[in-house]
Order: C-alpha cells, then structure tokens, then sequence
C-alpha cells in the first residue's frame, strides 16, 4: 500500500490531512503545501486505501481528487459522511467539470479545489476548514430567529448544518420572511465569522457601474477612477457576500458572475491580471428564481451554481404557533421591559391573518398598535389588519402563491375559525366543518395546527 506520511515534526502536535490522488505529483505538491503551513499529510492513491487510512487514524480534513482508479470521489464523500461526520473533507476536481463541484457539495463536501490547484486557493481552503468550530457552540444567535414551529426548528437545524460547509446557499422565501436574518446566521455561525459580511442589493445598482462595484476597478479605467478601487469581491475576502436580489442581475452581469464564481478569480475593470477571491456567496431573492430560469431572465448554469443548497424560509401564515412568541420578542425590541400585550382576540385575530409582509409586516403592525393603543392591551382593533379574501375567496386572491399552499391557507383559516367559534373543543370544531374527528387529528397535525 502506497500510504506515505511527511513526519517532520511529531505527528500527535499537528493537524493531520488525508490527501487522496492516484497523481504522485499532485499529492507531492499537496504535501509540500500543507507542511508549510505546519500540517502533516497522509497520502493514499484510491478508494480503497483512503477507507483503510480512515479506519487507521483521525483526520482533521480530507482532500479528494474526483476520479481515482477503484471509484469516484463522491464515493469518499459519502463514506465521510456517513462515518466521519465531523471530517470536512474537499475534493479536486477536473478542469470545466462545474457538475462534478456541484455535485460533490450536494453530497456534503465542504469545498472544492478546481485543477490546476492554485497553492493560493489551496491554502485558503485549508485554512477555513482548520479554522471551522469545534462541536456545537452555543446556540445564542439561533435565538434571533424566534419561534418554536417544526419548521422553524428545521431552518435552525439547516442554519447549523450549513454553516460547517462552504457551499453556496439559495435562500428562498417571501418577503420579509428572515432571509438576510438566515444569512448573517450562516455567516456568524461559520469558520469566516471573523472576516466580514457584504450584503449587496442586486437590484439596486446601476446597470453600467456594476461590474466595477462588483470587481473593484484600476486608476484611469474609466473617467473619474482616479485611484485603485476594491470592489464588493474583495471586500467580502475571507468572509461572505450577500447577493440579495439576486433574480435582478442583468444577464450581462450573470455571465462574470458565474465565471467569478468557477474560477474563484475576479479581474478589475481596467486591470489585465486577475486576482483570486476567498469568499462564500450566499444569495436570495423573494421571486421565483426557477421560473426566470424557464423564462430565459435567468441563466440555467448560474442558477445551477448557487443553488447548491436551498434553504427555504417558510412564510408566518405556514407557522401559526410561532406568532405569539415573535409579537413577545417584537414587543420586546419595540418597547423594552413592561410591553404592552396583546389580548387572546388580538392573538387571535392575527393568527387569522395571511401576512403578506410576514415578520416585517409583523414589526410594521406591531409598531403601529402600540404607538396608537390607548392603555397596555392592545385588542384588535388597534392592530388595523389590512382586509382579505377570507374563507371562499376566490381563486384569483391567490396572487403568486402554489394551489397547494392557497388550499393549506384556506383548510387552516378554516379550521382556526372553527377552533375558535368551539372554544378549542375539536370534536365540536370537526362537526362544525362536516369532518370526521380524526380526518380533523389528521388536518391539524398536517398542517402543524398546534
Ligand atoms: N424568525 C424571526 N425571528 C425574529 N425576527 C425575524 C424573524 N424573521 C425575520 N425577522 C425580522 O423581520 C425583518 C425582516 O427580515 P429580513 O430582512 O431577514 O427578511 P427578508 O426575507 O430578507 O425580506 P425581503 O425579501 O423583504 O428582503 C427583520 O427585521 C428581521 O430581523
Ligand atoms: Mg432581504
């Protein structure tokens, strides 16, 4: 077996890497790199003898090419996570194969190093893996993101996950929904919380200047760029870029993006070299980003791209439990101590409510009632909820939501005013809507009614 280590110092002081390579000198380059920087490596030229190195010893990362002559990386992929569930590991991948990256990061990969690999790049990579946190902090940011709902508790769960990896993140949701709050959790919560977040409105530059605010420009590049000016890429060095809005990008601008992206490089206007950028890209828009793809506004393999992972924010009408708790901490951050509250029909009434604007919408109302709301209970009326399409509304109230999530909308509205005509009493509730008691256990568990 070819297993070959690089002992220049005792091995138990240093971080230990298995790099997997079936090219002696990508894996003597490797080494070489990686005992600069005070790492030992341990070599293996297969699948095979990658799985006895693991079951031998502990790593602190992992680096795998994509093709190796007994498999595939994935292969490797899936063995780590499946058996090794704190190893990050990376693979190397071929020259163009953008699918491969892609595919290694769904699989759980952290990273992913194009060949030829650039020390530069390496280096980076290795050191935001090393840096990655040690088991499960505390989860006080987490906190931010108010609510108890078995969704809420997923994206929690999905925040945490993701945060140990560097794969870029699509974060869908409706407007208002938490989407900018998911991503500084992400960020604050990864190996780049110390380097900065650059959150960057898509939708609000000026079509000419984007380029240069996305990738900096050189003294005389234009009229007016009388110095080197960085640009949002360079900024978000060593951390994050938030591109919101993202369904907004020109598609001129679409094209530097995705070759930004897979080249981990980005060239200033005016400049004839390019330079490398250690960033992870997080976007986010309240459209339908699938459907401008189908429309020709948005490119297929940029999508692609981004959409690696896809964390979605449900909307506040999906998670009914989670308002009282959110109007407790909204009230809280509005008023400090000694709030105002809001009576059961206040709760109520905004349970019944869509939420369009969801959790900002909840803050706007909020603010109004208690800026308006005569003595510390705040009823109802004072939360002047704008009027719906209630139960029988018809379908063109439905605006650009899924049939599906219109039907669960109208069936919870249906059965909440049911709940509350009965005070609570179920079997009552089931015979008020013309349903069996259990065909109501069953509605109410389906769609999260606590
Ligand atoms: N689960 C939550 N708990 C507490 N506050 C929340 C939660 N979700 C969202 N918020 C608050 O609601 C407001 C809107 O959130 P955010 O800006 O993240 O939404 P967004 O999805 O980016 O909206 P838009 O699509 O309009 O840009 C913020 O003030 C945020 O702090
Ligand atoms: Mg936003």
């Amino acid at each position: 077996m070819s297993v070959t280590r690089s002992e220049r110092r005792p091995r138990s002081e240093l971080n230990r890497v298995l790099v997997i390579d079936d090219e002696a000198d990508i894996r003597e380059l490797i080494d070489l790199t990686l005992s600069r920087m005070g790492l030992a490596a341990e070599c293996a030229g297969s699948v095979a003898e990658a799985k006895a190195a693991l079951a031998a010893g502990s790593f602190q990362l992992c680096l795998t090419d994509m093709r190796l002559p007994d498999g595939e990386g994935l292969e490797i992929v899936r063995y780590i996570g499946e058996n090794h569930p704190r190893l990050p590991v990376a693979v190397i991948t071929a020259w163009g194969s953008a699918e491969n990256a892609v595919a290694a990061l769904k699989a759980g990969a952290f990273d992913y190093l194009a060949k030829p690999v650039g020390l530069e790049q390496l280096r980076a990579l290795v050191r935001s893996a090393l840096r990655l946190p040690e088991g499960v902090a505390e989860n006080d940011e987490l906190r931010a993101l108010t609510g108890e709902s078995p969704s809420m508790q997923q994206v929690r769960a999905m925040i945490e996950k993701l945060a140990r990896s560097q794969a870029p993140i699509y974060i869908s949701g409706e407007s208002g929904s938490g989407k900018e709050l998911a991503a500084r959790l992400i960020h604050a919560r990864s190996a780049r919380s110390a380097g900065p977040f650059v959150p960057v409105n898509c939708g609000a530059i000026p079509e000419n200047l984007m380029e240069s605010e996305f990738f900096g420009y050189r003294k005389g590049a234009f009229t007016g760029a009388d110095s080197d000016r960085d640009g949002f890429f360079q900024a978000a060095s060593g951390g994050t870029l938030f591109l919101d809005e993202v369904a907004d990008l020109p598609l001129a601008m679409q094209v530097k993006l995705l070759r930004a992206i897979q080249e981990k490089r980005v060239r200033k206007v005016g400049n004839v070299t390019e330079e490398p950028v250690d960033l992870r890209i997080i976007c986010a828009t309240h459209r339908n980003l699938r459907e401008r793809v189908e429309q020709g506004s948005f490119r297929q393999d940029l999508y692609y791209r981004l959409n690696v992972i896809e964390l979605r924010m449900p909307p506040l009408r999906e998670r009914l439990e989670d308002i009282a708790p959110l109007v407790d901490s909204l009230l809280g951050k509005l008023c400090g101590d000694g709030h105002p509250r809001l009576s059961p029909a206040a709760i109520k009434a905004l349970q019944l409510y869509s939420f369009p604007g969801n959790v900002r919408e909840l803050e706007n109302i909020l603010e109004r009632a208690t800026a308006l709301c005569a003595g510390d209970l705040v009823e109802p009326d004072d939360l002047h909820l704008e009027p719906e399409d209630g139960v029988g509304g018809d379908l063109q109230g439905r605006g650009s939501e899924t049939l599906d999530d219109y039907l669960n909308r109208l069936e919870r509205q249906a059965i909440l005013e049911a709940l509350q005509k009965t005070e609570g009493n179920r079997t009552a509730a089931a015979r008020l809507l013309g349903v069996t008691f259990r065909s109501l256990r069953y509605r109410l568990e389906r769609l999260g009614i606590e």
